[in-house]
């Protein structure tokens, strides 16, 4: 079985400054990966080029053997990608439910006065993910009302409407209380693993990191300086030097 994310070689400059040199990275059905690095050491670009956002300069991304590097966000989001971004992208002034249902649509690519965005399996749908993110209670609020945590898990949920085969997040966590946060991956981790997703995610927490990831990925200035599961990625020379700032 080919995996379900292939990189091969990945470049990307923007003028003098390097976002991506020689990146690969072969994620297999069902792994949890997360992506570390300090600012600007390439992690959204890497997902941006995944996502079609960004073109490479150079290399390779397949998904489940079909290359894809060439195509834009629309085909490969109809060939199960889906993401979310480091600050969510809601209609703050919708209800959650409402966000879901357009999120639903556009996944379809029947967003249109022609094509009701509210069918009853759209709705079962939409309310099934919301249950499933605890977000059930917060169903018929405008979205300018909730809180940023909540916000978070809404994004995600929207971007799970297409039935995503693969799932980039740039910063589940980040601006979410230490509270919050452990019961907020739990959601987020037990949903995605009952919607059988493979999941890549930009993390900056190495608690979280440690807790949640089958395998760490770590970038340094455009490069991965290791590929290995947390406790040994979390004990390498280099990213303690690079990455944590345990090592000077
Ligand atoms: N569209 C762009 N135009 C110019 N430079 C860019 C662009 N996108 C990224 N860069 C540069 O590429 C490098 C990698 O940026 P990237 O956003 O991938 O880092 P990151 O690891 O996601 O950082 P952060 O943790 O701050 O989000 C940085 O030096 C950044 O300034
Ligand atoms: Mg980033």
């Amino acid at each position: 079985m080919s995996a379900v994310l292939e990189a091969r070689g990945l470049k990307k400059s923007f003028g003098a400054v390097v976002a991506a040199e020689n990146v690969s990275l072969s994620v297999p059905l069902g792994q949890r990966v997360s992506l570390i690095g300090s600012n600007g050491a390439g992690k959204t670009t890497f997902v941006n080029m995944v996502t079609g956002y960004l073109k490479p300069d150079a290399g390779t991304i397949s998904l489940e053997g079909r290359d894809v590097t060439r195509l834009s966000p629309r085909q490969i989001t109809r060939l199960g990608v889906a993401r979310s971004f480091q600050i969510p992208q809601l209609c703050l002034e919708m209800s959650a439910l409402d966000n879901m249902l357009v999120a639903a649509a556009c996944n379809d690519g029947a967003l249109s006065f022609l094509a009701p965005a509210h069918t009853p399996e759209k709705i079962d749908r939409a309310i099934g993910l919301l249950e499933r993110f605890a977000l059930a209670e917060h169903a018929d609020r405008r979205v300018a009302e909730l809180p940023g945590g909540v916000r978070k898990l809404l994004d995600i949920a929207m971007s799970l409407t297409g039935h995503p085969k693969l799932l980039l997040l740039d910063e589940p966590t980040s601006g979410v209380s230490v509270e919050e946060k452990f019961p907020m991956m739990d959601t987020i981790v037990e949903a995605l693993s009952r919607e059988r997703v493979t999941v890549l995610f930009v993390e900056h927490d190495m608690e979280i990191v440690t807790r949640y990831s089958d395998r760490v990925v770590a970038f340094y200035s455009g490069r991965v300086i290791a590929d290995d599961p947390p406790e040994a990625v979390l004990n390498d020379e280099q990213v303690q030097r690079y990455v944590t700032g345990t090592r000077k």
